[in-house]
């Protein structure tokens, strides 16, 4: 049968009561929470150090994994870990991504500590860096009294990747250097792309980098082992990737993932599927309205964490101003089927992997949507 025949027929086939338990859309950032203030989420966490691991697991990662895992030292320190087991070996076979994330959680428990009266001291790789992923410590955090205003804390719980399509007018100059100003980037040089013409040009790369990703079908099996289906996986699993945020429209969402997408394999790798995909990813590149990206000089592991530091803050100043973004890595990424578009892109934008790395690039624009991706309980990720 004709698939839209099937589709509209379909339909008249689903009863009110078991179309609206597949919508229900109630998503918190905590479990058993309907607040998305960690603060506020977990009554039970006494200790400072506690309260602002609660803060930092809001942050963005990739693929929200998580790989993070915390040994606690006393009620004011601890030790941040790489989790080996919850890392992106093929889409990310540097660890340099997985890098960035631990970065913005240790903004995000900054960002916390000085909300609750206190100063967070990070020493990164106080043992040297490890040589195997997750051996070595990666950054020890002890807590000191302060009285630091924080006043990017309120954006927290408001603030999610926004996948959707953007409205309005471009950024302005001037809306950016308001960003610049509020993010305050102190270890990467930001830089603001608005010509359109510019902007045209690496939506096109985006489009070509997620082709290979999705196409590859080694690339993309990785990201279905990360593929969250339906609302029960979600919050089964509190990690990982979903349709629900691509911000699709929950009837849509529900249609595609009873008819198109599934965690099958060959559903999940299906042509249709793909074809869906690309070409929804494209009509959203075509609304960006701006595009921003963090270089730095070199490419160590600091590097890569400083630069989440600085990315943290970046996002949570647009959400204070009311702006939403996407990050687009595909093109950043190191694995040989991208060599190719990375070199083009990298040329592009007068950058190399050894000099002038950008460590991470993101449309920027409008939304009214906002999906609040869910997070495993830290009780999870003590050791
Ligand atoms: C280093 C890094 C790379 C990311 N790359 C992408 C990406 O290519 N595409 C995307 O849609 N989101 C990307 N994200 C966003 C994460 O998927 C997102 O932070 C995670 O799913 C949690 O969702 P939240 O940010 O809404 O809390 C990236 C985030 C980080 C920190």
């Amino acid at each position: 049968m004709n698939r839209k025949i099937f589709l509209i027929n379909s339909l008249s086939i689903l009863t009110l009561p078991i179309f609206l338990e597949k919508c229900s859309s109630a998503h918190p950032r905590f479990k058993g929470n309907r607040t998305n203030n960690p603060l506020e989420s977990e009554k039970d966490l006494i200790e400072p150090i506690l309260k602002v691991i609660q803060v930092g697991i809001s942050a963005p990662n990739p693929h929200n994994t998580q790989a993070w895992k915390f040994q606690i030292l006393s009620p004011t320190e601890m030790n941040l870990y790489i989790d080996e087991k919850r890392i992106l070996p093929i889409t990310d076979p540097l660890n340099r991504q997985i890098h960035i994330g631990q970065g913005c959680f240790l903004e995000f428990l900054s960002i916390g500590a000085n909300k609750i009266g206190y100063e967070s001291e990070v020493k990164l790789f106080p043992e040297g860096e490890s040589k195997k992923i997750g051996e070595k410590i990666l950054a020890n955090v002890k807590l000191k009294l302060s009285k630091k205003d924080s006043p990017l804390f309120e954006s927290i719980s408001k603030r999610a990747t926004n996948r959707d399509y953007y409205t309005g007018e471009n950024i302005s100059e001037q809306e950016f250097e308001k960003l610049k100003i509020l993010g305050q980037a102190k270890n990467s040089e930001l830089v603001f792309i608005s010509n359109q013409n510019e902007i045209n040009t690496l939506n096109e790369i985006f489009y070509e980098a997620t082709k290979i990703e999705t196409l590859t079908r080694y690339i993309n099996e990785e990201n279905r082992t990360w593929f969250r289906f339906g609302n029960n996986e979600i919050q089964k699993h509190r990690d990982g990737i979903s349709l629900k945020g691509q911000n699709m429209q929950e009837f849509q969402r529900f249609m595609a993932e009873t008819f198109f997408i599934s965690k099958e394999p060959e559903k999940f790798h299906s042509a249709e599927g793909n074809k869906i995909y690309l070409n929804t990813f494209k009509e959203k590149m075509n609304t960006n309205k701006g595009l921003i990206y963090w270089k730095t000089k070199t490419n160590s592991k600091k590097d890569w964490i400083q630069t989440g530091m600085d990315f943290a803050r970046f996002q949570l100043s647009c959400t204070k101003e009311n702006l939403v973004i996407q990050p687009l890595s595909q093109v950043l990424q190191e694995y040989k089927e991208m060599n190719e578009v990375r070199d083009k892109f990298e040329k592009l934008t007068s950058s190399s992997s050894e000099k002038n790395k950008i460590q991470m690039i993101v449309r920027i624009g409008r939304a009214n949507s906002n999906f609040i991706s869910p997070r495993i309980p830290i009780s999870e990720k003590i050791i």
